[in-house]
C-alpha cells in the first residue's frame, strides 16, 4: 500500500482493536449508540437484504444491521486494517449475529464488489480517516442500487461558540490524556483523532460530495448538538 495516509491511518488502528469499543463508549458519553441506531432506522427498508458497511472496525455498526436484515439477507464489513477485522469476527460471534456478517480487508476508495449489489451502503465515524472521501463515497453509490441509500455517519464542529470551547479542550487535552492513560498507542490514536475532528466538513460540505457523486436529496442532519452529523442521499 503506497498511500502513506492509508499506511498511518493502519498504523494507528491495528494497535487499539481490543479496547476500541469501550473506549469509543466511554469517550462518547454512550451516545455511539443513539448514533448508530439513527444510521439504521435511516437505512431500515425493503432494500436491505443486502448491506456494506465501509472502514466497519470492530463492527459495532455492522452488528446492528445483522440483528436486522432477514434470514436471506447479509451484511459486509469492509476494512483496511486486518486487526480490527479479525476483532470484528470473533466479537460478532460471541453475540451470535457473525453468521450474517462476511468481513473483506479492503479499501474504501476501490471497493472490490461489483456495480448495484448492496441495498444500503454506510460509513461510520471514518470518513475523516479514507484517504479520498469523494472516492469512497462514488466506489458506495456504485455498489448501491437504484433507489439505496448511502449513509455517512461521522464527526462534526458544534454549532454553539460556548459548547466549542469546552469541546475542543476536551478533545485536544482531556481525549489524548485517557488515551496515554490507557497506552501509548491509544494516546497517539486518540490525539490524531482529535486533530482529524478539528479539521472534518461540515455535514453540508459532506452532502454536496454525495451530490457530486450523482445521489439526490442529500441531507444532512446533525446530532447531539451537532459533534456528529448523518448525512445521506439517494441512489436514483
Ligand atoms: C474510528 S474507526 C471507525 C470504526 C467503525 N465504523 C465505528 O463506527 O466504530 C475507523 C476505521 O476506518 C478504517 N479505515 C480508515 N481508512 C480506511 C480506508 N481508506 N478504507 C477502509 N477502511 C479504512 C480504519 O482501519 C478503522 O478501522
Amino acid at each position: 500500500m503506497f498511500d502513506p495516509k492509508a499506511r498511518y491511518v493502519r498504523s494507528l488502528f491495528s494497535k487499539v482493536p481490543l479496547e476500541y469499543d469501550i473506549l469509543l463508549s466511554l469517550l462518547s458519553f454512550a451516545q455511539d449508540r443513539r448514533w448508530r441506531a439513527y444510521v439504521v432506522d435511516h437505512t431500515r427498508q425493503k432494500l436491505n437484504e443486502r448491506i456494506l458497511d465501509v472502514a466497519t472496525g470492530t463492527g459495532l455498526l455492522a452488528a446492528e444491521f445483522a440483528r436486522i436484515v432477514s434470514r436471506d439477507g447479509f451484511v459486509v464489513g469492509v476494512d483496511l486494517t486486518l486487526s480490527m477485522l479479525k476483532t470484528a469476527r470473533w466479537r460478532l460471534q460471541a453475540r451470535n449475529v457473525g453468521e450474517r456478517v462476511d468481513w473483506v480487508l479492503a479499501r474504501a476508495e476501490n471497493l472490490p464488489f461489483r456495480d448495484d449489489c448492496f441495498g444500503s451502503a454506510s460509513i461510520s465515524l471514518a470518513l475523516r480517516n479514507v484517504s479520498s472521501a469523494q472516492m469512497t463515497f462514488r466506489e458506495m453509490s456504485r455498489a448501491t442500487v437504484p433507489g439505496g441509500v448511502v449513509i455517512s455517519l461521522d464527526f462534526a464542529r458544534p454549532h454553539s461558540r460556548l459548547f466549542q470551547i469546552f469541546y475542543y479542550d476536551y478533545l485536544l487535552g482531556l481525549f489524548p490524556f485517557f488515551g496515554r492513560m490507557v497506552s501509548e498507542a491509544w494516546g497517539r490514536t486518540l490525539s490524531y483523532l482529535g486533530r482529524s475532528i478539528l479539521r472534518a466538513r461540515t455535514g453540508e460540505q459532506i452532502a454536496n460530495l454525495l451530490r457530486e457523486e450523482g445521489l439526490v436529496d442529500a441531507v444532512s442532519v446533525p446530532l447531539t448538538a451537532g459533534i456528529v452529523c448523518a448525512v445521506y442521499g439517494k441512489k436514483p
